[in-house]
């Protein structure tokens, strides 16, 4: 960790400048120091707020000549010092408080001028910073480490701004491991994967069910009902599929509520992707999901087993699976285990709108899929209700494709909070368990634009079980007849 005296600036740096570096400083192992320091050279002024400024020293209400430990305040899980000694014995630069020199010194910060330091580093030298390569560069005999600039998906400044803001936000951020040292732009290409159709499909007119709203519940959980037969997320890795795992993911779900347990195998996302790549399909480059129900529709899914998911590093592999409408020589070797090498169907994709609608929907006939606008915070979720917010207004975003597996409500700050449950597909290390909770009612992040789903066709099953099941599945749904065969 940061240990005292680490300097890196020269005292006549911004305030900003300094809490940045100090707080990168901070979480930084003392190896990383001086690095992490040049990053702050090449990224200077990226525009994230100052929620560190403020009362430090005044707050303490000390400004002492010696050098005294106790005349410290917290700043971000360290310490920043109102002594003399940290800018009297300076190398460079200190680690006074942001308010050290305005509050003790009575001299207010000079105007920005460009930060020049001069970290250790050895000539020739390449090291990477989070997402950046840096190399060290000689320049008037003077070693100086010289980073690229990209966009990272771990942004350290907004880790840290959620953390301290957290109970504003409502939810939590978390530094993921899998995400470190990745560019913003490799999160957007390969963690998300749903390809935007043109507004006037998005608006396809959506389904007017009838339904009372005294049945609809407050909390829902399809996992609380349905237990282990609802799949757990899945980890796309680097490769942008979240439209195929979504879409084979809810089918699934509805096989199983829809026959009563009777089908539980998970089906094949894999299938999916590498079969359906015609048209404007792209693979780990992503897809659309109109066309990604029609293909279902027309072709069907042989299950998981038979045709399992290997998580690729944005390649994808070839159609092994035979295009064919019959169940015969599909040209998959499912194991001996497999209870069906059947391809299942769905019925036409339609959409349901509006919170209750969706609500009713999920509590009918299974989870749905949500189209969502992702910015770069959603990437750090760990846990609680969260929010699009305008933090990192201005920059890009992407588009997602998630499984709605149910709602719920929460208290957060004496205010009763609703919210959608929803599987991603990071897989179950991240957020809760592979879920997040999102705002419900609000069209947060544009999640109640595009709710789609189809019935599942469960026709051999209505023949071992009930018949009556599949009549009832298309009647119920009032006034808009659901083509199941
Ligand atoms: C400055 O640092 C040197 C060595 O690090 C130390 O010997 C000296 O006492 C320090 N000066 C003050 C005023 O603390
Ligand atoms: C190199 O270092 C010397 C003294 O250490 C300093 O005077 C000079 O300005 C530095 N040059 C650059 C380009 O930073
Ligand atoms: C984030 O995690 C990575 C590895 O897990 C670690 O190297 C890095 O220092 C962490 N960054 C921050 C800002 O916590
Ligand atoms: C059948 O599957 C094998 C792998 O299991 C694959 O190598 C072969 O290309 C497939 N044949 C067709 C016609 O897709
Ligand atoms: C972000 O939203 C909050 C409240 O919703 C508002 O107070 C703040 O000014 C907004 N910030 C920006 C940069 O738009
Ligand atoms: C279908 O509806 C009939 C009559 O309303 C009912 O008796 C039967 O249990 C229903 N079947 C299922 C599977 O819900
Ligand atoms: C179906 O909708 C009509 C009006 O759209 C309504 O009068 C009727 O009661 C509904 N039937 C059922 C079973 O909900």
């Amino acid at each position: 960790m940061w240990t005292r005296r680490t300097f890196c600036f020269k005292y006549n740096m911004t305030t900003a400048g300094y809490r940045k570096c100090n707080r990168i400083v901070a979480m930084a192992s003392a190896a990383m120091v001086t690095f992490a320091c040049a990053l702050q050279i090449v990224t200077a002024d990226n525009g994230i707020p100052d929620d560190l400024a403020g009362d430090y020293c005044a707050k303490v209400g000390c400004c002492t000549e010696r050098r005294d430990e106790g005349c410290s305040a917290p700043i971000l899980g360290t310490l920043c010092y109102c002594d003399d000694f940290c800018y009297v014995n300076r190398t460079g630069s200190e680690d006074c408080c942001p308010d050290f020199m305005s509050f003790c010194k009575h001299v207010e910060p000079l105007p920005p001028e460009p930060i020049i330091i001069r970290p250790k580093c050895s000539y020739g030298e390449v090291v990477n910073v989070n997402c950046n390569a840096c190399r060290c560069e000689k320049s008037n005999g003077n070693t100086t480490l010289v980073c690229n600039h990209n966009e990272c998906l771990i942004d350290p400044s907004l880790l840290d701004m959620i953390k301290i803001q957290s109970r504003q936000f409502g939810w939590s951020a978390k530094n993921y491991s899998a995400f470190w040292g990745r560019t913003y732009d490799e999160g957007l290409k390969w963690r998300l994967g749903t390809l935007q159709s043109p507004e006037k499909i998005l608006q396809i007119v959506p389904l007017k069910a009838v339904f009372h709203r005294d049945n609809l519940k407050s909390s829902y959980d399809l996992r609380k009902v349905w237990g282990e037969s609802i799949t757990d997320p899945i980890d796309q890795g680097w490769c942008g599929a979240s439209w195929a795992i979504s879409t084979v993911q809810v089918i699934t779900d509805r096989f199983v509520i829809m026959t009563r347990g009777l089908m539980s195998d998970a089906l094949s996302p894999k299938h999916l992707m590498s079969c359906n790549n015609l048209e404007l399909q792209r693979g780990c480059q992503g897809g659309h999901l109109i066309s990604a129900w029609n293909w279902i529709r027309k072709f069907g899914l042989v299950t998981e087993e038979c045709y399992p998911w290997r998580p690729w590093d944005g390649r994808m592999a070839g159609c092994e699976v035979t295009n064919k409408r019959s169940n015969n020589d599909l040209n998959v070797s499912c194991p001996r285990s497999a209870k069906t090498s059947q391809l299942r169907r769905v019925g036409l994709m339609y959409r349901v709108d509006t919170e209750e609608g969706i609500m009713n929907e999920i509590m009918n006939w299974g989870s749905v899929q949500a189209m969502m606008k992702v910015s770069k915070e959603f990437f750090m979720y760990e846990s609680g209700v969260y929010k699009c917010s305008n933090v990192t207004e201005g920059s890009k975003t992407g588009y997602h494709s998630v499984r709605i597996v149910g709602w719920g409500e929460e208290q957060q700050n004496g205010k009763n909070v609703k919210y959608w449950i929803v599987s991603n597909s990071w897989g179950r290390w991240w957020g809760e368990n592979g879920y997040f909770r999102i705002l419900k009612g609000t069209n947060e992040c544009r999640i109640e634009d595009f709710v789609v789903a189809a019935m599942a066709d469960i026709g051999d099953f209505c023949n071992l079980a009930d018949r009556s099941f599949k009549e009832n599945a298309s009647y119920t749904l009032n006034g808009t007849k659901i083509d199941i065969a």
